[in-house]
This record gives structure tokens, C-alpha cells and sequence, in this order.
């Protein structure tokens, strides 16, 4: 790769071509650090100094599996290629709850997220044969409560690992109802109580669209992350 840049020394001698490593890339442009290779080529240029960077691949190249979309036979192989797949995709353990008088229940949920800041709302997928899908659907609003690291065992009471159903799942946690109903988990690192916006269906499950009313949140516990089918910590890395 080479990149031309109009950087010439104050003093107007010589420029160079430089043979360069990226060591560092921030944003869409390679803006940061350059660092020279190890036999670098200098040569004299009137006003542009010529990068050259030579790049060595940034990762090894994996096989790409076959993707047989138009080949129903390979169904199959694709369905377990991505469940396999997306073992390696991080996600943020979370109870999306419901309740409705005294009709309540949650479940255990990594696949949410952010959908837009203005407004502020945010998208979770349950299954449409989950207990709290009919509530939800009935009641119109839902809270969504990221986990701490330290949470297994709500956890285990949310996946019905512990046989507990509807209101008995939140006897054990310290739950507090927001303004809108909503459960809220007193020690979540972030709770979100939501108002339900939209619902769309797809196949197995549905799309909650929520928009946020309040929220409650911590920041002196890592958030629990499901990844390769167990549980880990969120822990920042240092930042420099
Ligand atoms: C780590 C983890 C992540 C899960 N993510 C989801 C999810 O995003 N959506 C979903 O519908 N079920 C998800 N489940 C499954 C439900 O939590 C589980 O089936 C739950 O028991 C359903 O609630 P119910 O027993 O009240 O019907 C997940 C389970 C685990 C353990």
C-alpha cells in the first residue's frame, strides 16, 4: 500500500520514501503511528514523501465456508454452521421482564440491543413460545436488566433451571417495580424499563421495539457476557 502525504521537512532538503509497517490504525483513515521496516528504502523526492507501508496481512486467511444459500440439501450444515458461529459472538446477558398486575415473569436474554438514540430505544428478540411473551404482548412494555458478572444463580431462576415460573422467578433477586410497572433488578448493571413501541414477528420469535423510559444503572460491577456456550466478565482493557 502506498500513501502520498505533503509532509516536507521545514528545512526543504530532502524527502524520502520510506518503507513503512502500520502498527496502529484509528478510524477510516491509517491516521496514527508509522512505524519503518526493518531495511527501509530512502531516495530523494522534490516534495512529497511517498509511504510506502508495507502491510503484512493482518490475520491468517481462515477458509471461508461454502454458503449454499441456493442449495436447500445444505441446509442443515449452514443451521449448524451458525449456531457453531455464533458461539464466538460475545453477548450481553440480560433479563428482559414483563409484568401486568400480577402476571409477571422474565427470561434469561443475550440477543438485545440498541436500536437508535433519538429517541432512546432499544430491540429484543424472544421467543414467541417464552411465558413472557404473551404478557408483553398484552401488557406493552418490558424492562431489560444487564447482568453483573456475579448473577449466575438469576441466571439459572430466568432460563427455568430452578423449576420457578412467573412472579415466584423475582422472590429470590431484589426487584423493584419503575414507574412504568416494569420490573427493574435493584443490582443490574443497567436497567432499562420500556415502553413496547412495536412488535414484529419472525419465524421462532419476536422483535420487541421498546422505547426507554427509566433507567437505573451501576458501574463498580463487570457486566456477565455469554460466550462459547459459559459465562465471562466484561473487563475493560487498558486504554492508552
Ligand atoms: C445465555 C442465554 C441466553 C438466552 N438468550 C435468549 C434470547 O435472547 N431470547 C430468547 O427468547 N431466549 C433466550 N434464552 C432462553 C430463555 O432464557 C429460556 O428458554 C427461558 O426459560 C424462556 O422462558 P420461559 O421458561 O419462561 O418460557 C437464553 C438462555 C440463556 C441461558
Amino acid at each position: 500500500m502506498v500513501m502520498l502525504m505533503d509532509t516536507g521537512p521545514p528545512d526543504g532538503g530532502c524527502r524520502t520514501f520510506i518503507s513503512c509497517r502500520v502498527d496502529w490504525i484509528r478510524g477510516p483513515q491509517i491516521a496514527g503511528r508509522l512505524r519503518r521496516a526493518d531495511a527501509p528504502l530512502f531516495q530523494a523526492s522534490p516534495k512529497l514523501v511517498r509511504v510506502v507501508i508495507d502491510r503484512p496481512p493482518p490475520f491468517p486467511e481462515y477458509p471461508l465456508a461454502q454458503s449454499p444459500i441456493a442449495d436447500p440439501a445444505a441446509e442443515d450444515a449452514v443451521r449448524a454452521r451458525f449456531l457453531q458461529q455464533m458461539r464466538l459472538v460475545p453477548g450481553a446477558v440480560a433479563i428482559v421482564a414483563t409484568a401486568l398486575g400480577t402476571r409477571r415473569t422474565g427470561l434469561v436474554a443475550t440477543a438485545w440491543n440498541s436500536l437508535c438514540a433519538d429517541p432512546p430505544m432499544l430491540l429484543a428478540c424472544i421467543n414467541r413460545r417464552s411465558s413472557a411473551h404473551p404478557i408483553v404482548a398484552d401488557a406493552r412494555a418490558f424492562s431489560i436488566n444487564l447482568l453483573a458478572a456475579d448473577h449466575a444463580e438469576t441466571v439459572a431462576i430466568f432460563s427455568a433451571r430452578r423449576g420457578l415460573d412467573g412472579a415466584d422467578r423475582f422472590v429470590p433477586g431484589a426487584w423493584t417495580d419503575g414507574p412504568g410497572g416494569q420490573p427493574l433488578l435493584n443490582d443490574a448493571v443497567a436497567a432499562f424499563e420500556c415502553e413496547l413501541d412495536d412488535l414484529h414477528d419472525y419465524g421462532t420469535h419476536s422483535i420487541l421495539i421498546g422505547r426507554v423510559g427509566a433507567m437505573r444503572s451501576r458501574a463498580d460491577a463487570p457486566a456477565m457476557l455469554y460466550l462459547d456456550g459459559g459465562f465471562a466478565s466484561a473487563v475493560l482493557a487498558p486504554r492508552d
